[in-house]
């Protein structure tokens, strides 16, 4: 191979490799810069750049958010990916740029220049230096640096489950010097938001708001850069909110199952046994926190609690079933409650039925259907043998069942949506 063309193969290697450090013309014009800087002026990273002590050196900040990568509201971390804009004046980095060729910007690697010590002081992985030691800082010729580290950030950030999934989080980023105090570096923000320009939208939470501003904290400069998260909630519409009101739809229909069904214990108990899965599943997206619950889970627990009652009901049913009305009498208070259950019935039934249409034809239908008990009252006054049987006071019992747990879920679930609209 000849070698201009193994020159023009390796020629965007060499580009990268000796990519120039320096906007200056020549190889020399860098070379001499840098000798300037560090050798003859014996530049010190170790010294924080100003001709007056006292003066605080004012960094300002900025934060350019691209991604939230993931917020487990379980654990209460958020990862982000972004970074961050610091500025300073460092007037040791003077040149006089017709000394080299009108070399007018350098570019420095970042561990050769002095750099405010800021950390992400709420982080949960590892405290770390800012960026890496391949990243460089831009020093203008009039003494501005400009440092751009990137990096993913997992924060803390404390997860307010009461109106989960429609919850709103707020999340800080609390970017510090964690040695110098104010009076040495002073922190400032730029804008009093986060710059949002390479954001890339996340699946599960949108962003609602973003600010930043600049806070003292025991004598240390920070700025915070706070995020508002608001969880997209169709996922857990779908898949939780939904199946926990059509359950609550079939712990009704227990009741609809007459007591001599085999079905209907195993029924009620196969409904208790779907809720508590959910309540489960709930409970694995949701920080262990006992502080504060949600509605969800107050709403969940609430459903639990009718399907356990609804289950206790109908054991006592399947045995009131079985009994002999003739070996164990049947209380006149049951009895009574039957009739008035019987009553209502056969209003509804009347009500549909069409050849009655005035009271009295009402009344006569009723008398018809309730003979029955109605002869059974007044036997029962006479202190006669009661010809109602156990099995039609668990049918009256279903009717009366049914009825108060439908009420029961409707009031509640219509209270849980209330609360969840109010809340926005
Ligand atoms: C300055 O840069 C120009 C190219 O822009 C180059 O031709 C010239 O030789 C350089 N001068 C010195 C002293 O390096
Ligand atoms: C830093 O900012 C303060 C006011 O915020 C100002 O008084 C001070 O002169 C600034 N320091 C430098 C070095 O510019
Ligand atoms: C210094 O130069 C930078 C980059 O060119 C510029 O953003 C900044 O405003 C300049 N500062 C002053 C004080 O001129
Ligand atoms: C500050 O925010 C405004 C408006 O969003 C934007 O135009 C400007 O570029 C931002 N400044 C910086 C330094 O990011």
């Amino acid at each position: 191979m000849a070698p201009h063309k193994l020159y023009s193969l390796l020629l965007p290697f060499l580009l990268i490799v000796f990519m120039p450090k320096v906007n200056a013309q020549t190889s020399d014009d860098g070379k001499n810069l840098f000798k300037k800087i560090f050798i003859t002026d014996a530049y010190n990273k170790a010294v924080r750049p100003t001709f007056h002590p006292n003066e605080a050196t004012n960094v300002t900040m900025n934060f350019y958010l691209t991604k939230i990568i993931e917020f487990d509201s379980q654990k209460e971390i958020l990862t982000t990916s972004g970074y961050l804009d610091i500025r300073w004046y460092d007037p040791y980095l003077a040149w006089n740029p017709l000394d080299y060729n009108s070399t007018d910007i350098l570019y420095i690697p970042q561990d050769k220049v002095w750099k405010p010590d800021i950390t992400l002081l709420n982080d949960v992985s590892n405290f770390e230096e800012l960026g890496s030691i391949s990243l460089f800082v831009y020093v203008s010729n009039n003494v501005s640096v400009d440092w751009v580290p990137y990096g993913i950030w997992k924060s803390t950030c404390s997860v307010d489950i009461t109106y989960f999934p429609f919850d709103t989080q707020s999340c800080d980023l609390r970017f510090g010097t964690w040695t110098y105090f104010t009076k040495d570096v002073l922190i400032k923000v730029d804008n009093y938001t986060i710059n949002l320009d390479f954001y890339e939208t996340n699946s599960a939470w949108s962003i609602v708001d973003t600010s930043a501003y600049t806070q003292e904290i025991a004598g240390s400069s920070l700025a915070v850069f706070q995020i508002k998260l608001k969880r997209k909630p169709l996922f857990f519409l779908l898949n939780i909110m939904l199946p926990v009101m059509m359950l609550s739809l079939l712990n009704v229909c227990i009741f609809v199952l007459t007591a001599e069904s085999q079905e209907k214990a195993s029924f009620s108990v196969t409904v208790f046994l779907a809720l508590v899965i959910f309540m489960s599943m709930v409970m694995g997206t949701l920080p262990q926190n006992s502080e504060e619950i949600s509605f969800l889970g107050v709403y969940l627990v609430i459903m639990a609690a009718f399907s356990t009652l609804a289950v206790i009901l109908t054991m006592f049913q399947i045995r009131l079933s079985s009994r002999d009305a003739d070996v164990n009498p049947i209380p006149s208070w049951l009895i009574k409650l039957q009739v008035m259950v019987e009553v209502v019935r056969c209003r509804r039934r009347s009500k549909l039925h069409p050849a009655t249409h005035s009271h009295d034809e009402v009344v006569e239908f009723c008398s018809e259907d309730t003979t029955s008990e109605r002869r059974n009252s007044k036997s029962q006054a006479t202190n006669e043998q009661p010809k109602v049987t156990w099995n039609q006071i668990c049918s009256s019992l279903d009717f009366i069942f049914f009825w108060f747990f439908s009420l029961g879920t409707v009031i509640v679930t219509v209270t849980i949506v209330a609360i969840y609209n109010i809340s926005g």
